[in-house]
């Protein structure tokens, strides 16, 4: 058996405290106290993007001191709120800061994971290169017998918040197409801030709610952003994967409500500007 956590949407900002909302930079201490707590002891811990809330180098070298801690590796990808050219600097020191999308791959004992940066500078709703799915591809062909996990940021199934619907995994039928009858034991998503479990064809993909806040899915007239944050503990046993859901401490309130009509008018000014 191989364990691991699945961290996602840390929205890291200390600043958020001042603006009457949970401090994210608690939130992520929070979580890697109680990962460090866990027995067995995980072997390593992904991250699928949404590291820092604005991207900033001062939150950005804050989050990565943060996962520095953690006694395990950590393997990283990046989301929306992502830039590059700073998460290069942090992040990957040894590699010239660029704009293009950071893909990595790692083989552990039991499983081999797959990192893609689906994010698209600027926009909210994701997609991967050809190029970026020639290099899937070639992982995937790296080692057939171990099972696999796709860390990806943008979700490429359907979610329950119909606003969100248009700012997902742009080209989600071709990345289905190069994953099939590779050994993909699980997608790992997250961006919608609710904790899903779906199948994209016969794969099963889990979003994590995530670190920062969690969006209340009963509520229908928009975005209802509750203080509740997760993270997912993973084991894959014989090529399949089981996921638990750990709650951090949390308040459980609503911290916001955004209207249908207001979410997706900034929807439309930041995907088509
Ligand atoms: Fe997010």
């Amino acid at each position: 058996m191989t364990t691991f956590v699945h961290l996602s949407d840390l929205h890291l900002n200390p600043d958020f405290e001042a603006q009457g909302e949970p401090d994210t930079s608690i939130n992520l201490k929070n979580a890697i106290e109680m990962i460090q707590a866990l027995e067995p002891a995980p072997e390593f811990v992904v991250v699928s993007g949404d590291l820092t809330d604005t991207s900033n180098e001062a939150d950005t070298t804050l989050v990565k001191e943060l996962l520095d801690t953690l006694a395990m590796p950590v393997l990283v990808t990046l989301g929306n709120h992502d830039i590059r050219e700073v998460f290069y600097k942090t992040f990957v020191p040894d590699v010239t800061p660029s704009s293009e999308p950071y893909n990595y791959s790692q083989i552990f004992d039991g499983v081999h994971i797959i990192t893609l940066d689906s994010s698209i500078p600027e926009k909210l709703s994701g997609e991967l290169s050809a190029h970026q799915l020639d290099w899937l591809s070639e992982m995937l062909d790296l080692s057939p017998d171990i099972p696999k996990v796709i860390v990806i940021h943008h979700p490429p199934t359907s979610v329950a918040i119909p606003v969100l619907s248009s700012i997902l995994l742009k080209n989600a039928e071709e990345f289905q197409e190069r994953l099939e009858n590779k050994n993909v034991a699980a997608i790992l998503c997250g961006h919608v801030h609710y904790n899903q479990m779906s199948f994209l064809g016969d794969i099963p993909c889990f979003i994590s709610s995530g670190l920062h806040s969690h969006f209340d899915i009963t509520f229908k007239d928009g975005l209802r952003v509750m203080d509740n944050p997760s993270f997912n503990l993973c084991s894959i046993v014989n090529g399949k994967i089981a996921v638990q859901t750990i709650s951090l401490p949390s308040s459980g309130e609503v911290l916001r409500e955004i209207s249908n009509e207001t979410m997706q008018a900034t929807i439309d000014k930041v995907e088509n500007t």
